[in-house]
């Protein structure tokens, strides 16, 4: 069944870069979400920074753009910059990170300002950085979830979006709790991204600051 973003023209709807670095499962929800009208968005490129990442192949089987820039000897600001001329090449508007393991710079930052998101699977700002779900469940916390927010220089410390939580009470194990979270990260990313493509919002500060479109 056609959904209305989906009859969309493609001239109005955003041009995503998704960044990976393995798995590629948020990736998918999102080109799952862009397909069935949740959100009103294409997938323009997808880029690796690991040409080994399984979401390369899973991107490919889609027939999504997929593009390896591996750091190799090049410095961060150089990477950056093969990245920055990839997602431009392909007219991306908006930078999703999807799993994508490193920090980033001003040459991205600053090129896409307000336009980088990230997912990330804890309650920010507990628990930033890798295996955040591990940290989470050998600290012991009840309320464990996950976050989508903009991206700064920062290790994940960009403005909030959305945040879901999750009780973790009965998760026997740090693989438990990340295979429930899963799911919920895949479902928020796309309310999330939604969101800042449908409502008109500002950023005062910290804080992300949303109102409904009228009409
Ligand atoms: C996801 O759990 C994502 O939240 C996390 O990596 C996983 C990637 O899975 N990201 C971070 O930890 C970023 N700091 P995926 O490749 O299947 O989407």
């Amino acid at each position: 069944v056609a959904s209305r973003s989906a009859e969309l023209p493609a001239s109005t709807r955003a041009r995503l870069g998704i960044l990976i670095s393995g798995r590629g499962s948020n990736l998918l929800a999102l080109h799952a979400a862009t397909r069935d009208g949740r959100l009103p968005a294409e997938i323009a490129v997808v880029i690796s920074n690991r040409k080994d990442a399984a979401g390369c192949e899973r991107a490919r089987e889609r027939g999504l753009p997929t593009v390896v820039i591996e750091k190799g000897a090049l410095d961060r600001a150089g990477h950056e910059a093969r990245i920055l001329a990839e997602l431009r090449l392909h007219g991306v508007e908006w930078v999703c990170l999807a799993g994508y393991m490193r920090i980033l710079g001003p040459t991205l930052v600053d090129a896409y300002p307000q336009r980088i998101v990230n997912i990330h699977p804890s309650l920010l700002p507990a628990f930033p950085g890798r295996d955040a779900q591990r940290q989470a469940w050998e600290y012991g916390v009840r309320i464990a979830g996950c976050t989508v927010h903009m991206v700064d220089r920062g290790l994940d410390s960009g403005p909030i979006v959305e945040q879901q939580a999750l009780e973790v009470s009965d998760a026997a194990s740090a693989k438990e709790l990340a295979e429930r979270l899963l799911p919920i990260e895949h479902e928020l990313y796309a309310t999330a991204l939604r969101r800042l493509l449908t409502e008109t919002w500002i950023v005062e500060g910290r804080r992300v600051v949303f109102s409904k479109k009228e009409g």
